[in-house]
């Protein structure tokens, strides 16, 4: 079984998505995080992020940078959704996404184009999503709690600026499938909306 999880910033669709994983017991990849190593590479190699061509070569990030708590900063979200604009990108790391989608057993991925893109086959289909301002709350409480100094109207204002690059892209765009299970959170609590994804990729078996 090949379950999509795809959806906007801070929507949830990680914590959905690893609940899926334990509940029935699937392998679950982020390819945010891929997407985040190769911004970070290409910061770190030129100094910005913004050409197509350094970004490609950073698409052979050695995999210890997958576990680097760097690729979880707010600003390395912010460069992964430059680098990951450019074709080139997206291509390089296309077959990785589809191998771990069509491991023997079944997959969980969650990210922007799964449903659309990496895995259109897949056996159910989910679009996670909440209201920008829902979200930047939920985003401004979290880095509140971790220690991170930062205004609510700056959360917001780079949660509308992800979704508008990340919307917008002419390649892979952030898109609700047709056939995908539309899971608006805003008004719910988190152990509802888990609820409701379980029951639907249940009827999906
Ligand atoms: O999901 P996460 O916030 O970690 O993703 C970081 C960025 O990587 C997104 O804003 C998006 O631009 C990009 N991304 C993507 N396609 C994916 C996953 C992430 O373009 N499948």
């Amino acid at each position: 079984m090949i379950i999509a999880v795809d959806g906007p910033t801070a929507s949830g669709k990680g914590t959905i998505a690893r609940a899926l994983a334990e509940h029935f017991r699937l392998p679950v990849l982020d390819t945010g995080l891929l997407y985040r190593a190769v911004g970070y590479q290409t910061q770190l190699d030129h100094g910005d992020a913004d050409n197509a061509a350094d970004a490609l070569a950073a698409c052979d990030f050695p995999d210890s940078l997958l576990d680097d708590p760097a690729l979880r900063y707010e600003t390395t979200g912010g460069l992964a959704s430059r680098v990951s604009v450019h074709p080139q990108v997206r291509a390089a790391l296309f077959q990785r996404q589809v191998d771990f989608a069509n491991q023997p057993g079944g997959a969980i991925l969650d990210g922007r184009d799964i449903g659309t893109v990496i895995a259109p086959h897949a056996d159910a289909k989910l679009f996670v999503t909440a209201s920008a301002d829902v979200r930047a709350h939920r985003r401004h409480a979290e880095m509140l709690g971790r220690g991170v100094d930062v205004t609510f109207d700056a959360v917001l204002a780079d949660v509308h600026a992800r979704d508008a690059r990340d919307t917008g892209r002419a390649d892979a765009p952030l898109l609700r499938a047709p056939d995908a299970m539309l899971l608006d959170n805003s008004d719910m609590p988190r152990d509802a909306a888990i609820a409701a994804a379980i029951a639907f990729v249940e009827a999906r078996r």
